[in-house]
C-alpha cells in the first residue's frame, strides 16, 4: 500500500504543479473564458457573489481546474465535496455550514447527490440559508433556519442531463467544456513541458496533441511518460522519434483512440455488423459499463464520427471501417 500511496502523492503533485491558476492560463474554451472573465469582473465591481455555476463535460477537459480558477480570480477559497460524498442531510449541513461569505463551493459529480440532499441545496442556493429539521421534545419535529453567507456553488457533471431540472435551473451559469482543438493541446503540452523544464521539439508536441483524444488530462499523461521514455532511452528532449517509438509502446493509435475504443469498434463492426445496436448489448459485449461508455467513450467517437446514434442504435460509419481496416458494404436497406 505504501507503494501505492507514493504513485497517488506523485499524481497529485504533477496535477497541483500543471494545473492553470488563472484564466489567462487556461487554454482554450475560449466563449466560456470571456464569458466568465465578464460575469468575474461584474460580480467583483458589484461587491457581490458569482451566479452558481454548472460545469459540464466528458472527462478530463478542465471542470476542476475551471472551478479552482474562478475561486482564485474571485479572490476567495474553494471548498470541495463529490455527490457520491454527501450521504446524509448532516454531510450536507455540516459543509455549508463552514461557509465564508463568498466561497465558492465546488460539488463535483453532482448528479450524484441524493434527492433528499438535493432538496436542502435548493433554498441554500436561491436564499442563502439552511433549513433544518431537528425533532423537538414531544417527538414533533420542527425545522430552524440558519443564515448562510453568500456563496458561488459550482457544479460540476460529466452528465448534465442526469441533473433534475429544479436543479439545473438554480445555476445562474451553465458551460458545456468542449474537446480541445490539436493546435489548444499542442500549446498545453507546450505549457506543460515549460512547467517542468523540459525541451520538446514542436512536431513532438504536435504528434502527442494529435493522439490524446482532444483531451488534456490524457495530454498530460502522455507527455509524463514521453518524458520517461525520452530521459531513459535518450538525453532528456523529447523529439519526434522518441515520441513516436513511445506511443508505439503505449499503444496509443495514430488517431489516440485506446484499448477500449478499439475494442468498442471491433465489437461494433465485427460481432453486430456494424450495427444499429443498443449500447447495453455492446457494453456486455466488451464487459464495460453502460455508464462507462456513455461518459467517456461514445462521447469521442461521435465527436471523430466513428459512430452514429440512431433511433435504433449505434452504427459504424465508414471512418471507423477504414480505421480498423475492415470492408465497408453499405447497409442493404
Ligand atoms: N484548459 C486547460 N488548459 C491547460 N490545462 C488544462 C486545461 N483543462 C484541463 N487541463 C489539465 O487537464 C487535467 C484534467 O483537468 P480536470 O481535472 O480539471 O478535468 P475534469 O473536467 O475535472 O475531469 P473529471 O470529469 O474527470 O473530473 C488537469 O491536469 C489540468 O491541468
Ligand atoms: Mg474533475
Amino acid at each position: 500500500m505504501k507503494l501505492l500511496d507514493g504513485e497517488k502523492q506523485n499524481e497529485d503533485n504533477f496535477e497541483k504543479t500543471i494545473r492553470p491558476k488563472i484564466l489567462d492560463e487556461y487554454v482554450g474554451q475560449t466563449e466560456i473564458k470571456e464569458n466568465l472573465r465578464i460575469f468575474i469582473k461584474a460580480a467583483l465591481l458589484r461587491g457581490e457573489v458569482l451566479d452558481h455555476t454548472l460545469l459540464y463535460g466528458p472527462p478530463g477537459l478542465g471542470k476542476t481546474t475551471l472551478a479552482h480558477i474562478i475561486a482564485n480570480e474571485m479572490g476567495t477559497n474553494i471548498k470541495t465535496t463529490s455527490g457520491p460524498a454527501m450521504e446524509r442531510p448532516g454531510d450536507l449541513a455540516a459543509v455549508l455550514s463552514t461557509l465564508e461569505p463568498g466561497d465558492v463551493l465546488f460539488i463535483d459529480e453532482i448528479h450524484r447527490l441524493p434527492s433528499y440532499i438535493e432538496e436542502i441545496l435548493y433554498p441554500a442556493m436561491e436564499d442563502f440559508v439552511l433549513d433544518l429539521v431537528i425533532s423537538s421534545d414531544n417527538n414533533k419535529s420542527k425545522s430552524i433556519r440558519i443564515d448562510l453567507p453568500p456563496f458561488t456553488l459550482v457544479g460540476a457533471t460529466t452528465r448534465a442531463g442526469d441533473l433534475t431540472a429544479p436543479l439545473r435551473d438554480r445555476f445562474g451559469i451553465v458551460n458545456k467544456l468542449e474537446y480541445y482543438s490539436d493546435k489548444e493541446l499542442t500549446d498545453i503540452v507546450k505549457r506543460t513541458a515549460g512547467v517542468f523544464d523540459v525541451e520538446i521539439e514542436d512536431k513532438a508536441a504536435k504528434e502527442l496533441a494529435k493522439r490524446s483524444r482532444k483531451t488534456p488530462r490524457i495530454a498530460n499523461r502522455l507527455f509524463k511518460r514521453v518524458r520517461d521514455f525520452a530521459s531513459v532511452l535518450g538525453d532528456g528532449k523529447i523529439d519526434i522519434k522518441i515520441t513516436k517509438e513511445s506511443l508505439e509502446r503505449l499503444k496509443v493509435d495514430k488517431c489516440g483512440l485506446d484499448a477500449i475504443d478499439i475494442e468498442y469498434l471491433k465489437s461494433l463492426i465485427e460481432k453486430f455488423n456494424g450495427g444499429p445496436v443498443g449500447i447495453e448489448t455492446i457494453a456486455t459485449s466488451i464487459g464495460e459499463e453502460v455508464t462507462t461508455i456513455e461518459d467517456i467513450v461514445e462521447p469521442f467517437l461521435l465527436q471523430e464520427g466513428f459512430i452514429k446514434r440512431t433511433k435504433s442504435g449505434r452504427v459504424a460509419t465508414p471512418k471507423s471501417y477504414k480505421h480498423l481496416e475492415v470492408g465497408y458494404n453499405e447497409p442493404l436497406f
